[in-house]
């Protein structure tokens, strides 16, 4: 089937089976390996990305979905002049990376949370990232990522 939708702010038309993951279309068909497979069924969130502003996991969505939608991944987010987005810089900042990993879907689900909820507490930033796993960094050090982005962007607006 055909499908039309935005990616990272460019619009796409593709001939696609629809019965392909969006996780499989954005890595080997669109070339962005930014979105990451963990477990393929749901549970760790490495695969997250950005689906008309909600926080989604690509493996478990198959492409004939993306048909009208906008969606955004790691490749697509930025900062002002295309300098690190302030989610990006407080994760950085705060030690909240080790082997990168979780970190696409992680950043893309703060993002999502502090679009919607700008000033979260701690008991809302574990609700919002309970679907990222994170094996290396023990979450303590996200908290704080995610309490810092909300500042930088508090700031900023
Ligand atoms: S790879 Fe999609 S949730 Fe784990
Ligand atoms: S930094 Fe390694 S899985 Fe999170």
């Amino acid at each position: 089937m055909n499908i039309y939708f935005t990616c990272n702010g460019k619009q796409i038309s593709l001939d696609v089976d629809p019965g392909i993951r969006v996780l499989d279309l954005l890595r080997d068909v669109l070339n962005l390996y930014g979105t990451k497979e963990g477990c393929g069924r749901g549970e760790c969130g490495a695969c997250t990305i950005l689906m008309d502003g909600k926080a989604v996991n690509a493996c478990l969505m198959y492409a004939s979905k993306l048909d009208g939608r906008e969606v955004l991944t790691i490749e697509g987010i930025e900062g002002e002049d295309g300098a690190l987005h302030p989610v990006q810089e407080s994760f950085l900042e705060e030690g909240a990376i080790q082997c990168g990993f979780c970190t696409p879907g992680m950043v893309l689900s703060t993002k999502a949370l502090l679009d919607e909820l700008p000033e979260p507490d701690t008991k809302e930033i574990e609700e919002a990232l309970s679907g990222n796993m994170c094996r290396c960094t023990g979450y303590a050090k996200i908290i704080k990522a995610v309490e810092k982005s909300a500042e930088r962007l508090q700031e900023k607006s």
